[in-house]
């Protein structure tokens, strides 16, 4: 993909990852980010590895960001900051918890710091800590939380690039259209992949899964951030226009037999989803592959919630 050529980038994943069908059904496909390769981070994989690749290229000797106790992204960063040598200072919103992504972050040796700011207004928090650290001689590079930068967001515009090219080895002509579902938090992901696929002119018909925002809330911002990563790349955001995608509500509370259902069925074909993100793509994946086809769901990872939905389940 042209556009990306000479813009700074770590190689943490492996890529392309694979696209699988789901079982014998040829209408839904997987997207396994889940097998990037890097530790548990799944999608965040793709984020930061320019994030990283501009950290560095900045000279930045620390990076600055946070999220909640839970969040997949603090974890992944604090890895990717500890291959590159560079410290990582994360804004968590008290209570910290002892979760695996707070343990993870540890082991990576990241800084822990408890905040009071509400996670709406982490944003800010990063920024002010990243120019406290900038005026002590510290070159720091801040991180909205999720990585839900322009930059970020640029390894989800490669994504889209390389799903439609798995699509057309598997047979499908550049102008099938296919649904793609994925779930959103920060809404790096769904941007990248909105802004690569007005870039790549793919027929794609993208359906985020909203699991902490109202999806008003979320999509102007997706909206926008992809029209800056097309910015980034020189390329016209007017493109933008021509895209469909919309934003579900995902928050509803899972249904214990939804959730055994799903969990059992994915299981039975190697797959382990959380409950925070994963499923609730899947069951919106689910309805849509039994009224039109192809689907493609993205599996984003989320390893770390997996053993909730067996506690769940099993309960
Ligand atoms: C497993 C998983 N899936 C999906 C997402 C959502 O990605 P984004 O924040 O880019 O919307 C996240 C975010 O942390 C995640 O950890």
């Amino acid at each position: 993909m042209k556009p990306m050529e000479g813009i700074p980038r770590c190689s943490f994943g492996h890529f392309p990852t694979p696209l699988h069908c789901f079982g014998d059904d040829r209408t839904l496909r997987v997207k396994r980010d889940d097998l990037a390769g890097f530790a548990w981070a799944g999608n965040k994989t793709r984020p930061l590895e320019f994030l990283m690749g501009e950290a560095r290229e900045q000279g930045a000797s620390c990076v600055v960001s946070g999220g909640m106790s839970t969040s997949n992204f603090i974890a992944a960063l604090a890895l990717a900051a500890c291959r590159e040598g560079l410290r990582c200072h994360l804004l968590v919103p008290g209570p910290v918890e002892a979760t695996t992504s707070i343990r993870m972050a540890r082991l990576a040796g990241a800084r822990v710091e408890e905040v009071s700011t509400p996670r709406e207004h982490l944003d800010e928090a990063i920024a002010i800590r990243a120019a406290e650290l900038s005026a002590e001689g510290i070159a720091t590079y801040p991180i909205p939380r999720g990585g839900a930068a322009a930059t970020g967001a640029l390894g989800f515009a490669v994504a889209a690039h390389e799903l439609q090219q798995q699509l057309i080895s598997l047979g499908s002509s550049i102008a099938d259209p296919v649904t793609v579902v994925i779930p959103v938090g920060s809404g790096a992901s769904i941007a990248g992949l909105l802004a690569g696929t007005a870039l790549v002119g793919a027929p794609f018909r993208i359906v985020g899964v909203s699991v902490s925002r109202a999806p008003d809330d979320v999509e102007p911002m997706v909206t926008r951030l992809a029209g800056m990563v097309l910015s980034r790349l020189g390329a016209d955001a007017s493109s933008l226009e021509s895209c469909d995608v919309s934003v579900l509500d995902g928050r509803r509370p899972l249904e214990r037999e939804d959730m055994r259902r799903v969990a059992t069925a994915l299981a039975c074909r190697g797959l382990l989803v959380d409950d925070h993100y994963g499923l609730p793509a899947w069951l919106v994946a689910e309805e849509l592959a039994s009224e039109q086809e192809p689907v493609v769901v993205w599996h984003t990872g989320g390893m770390a919630g997996v053993p909730h939905v067996l506690a769940e389940v099993q309960r």
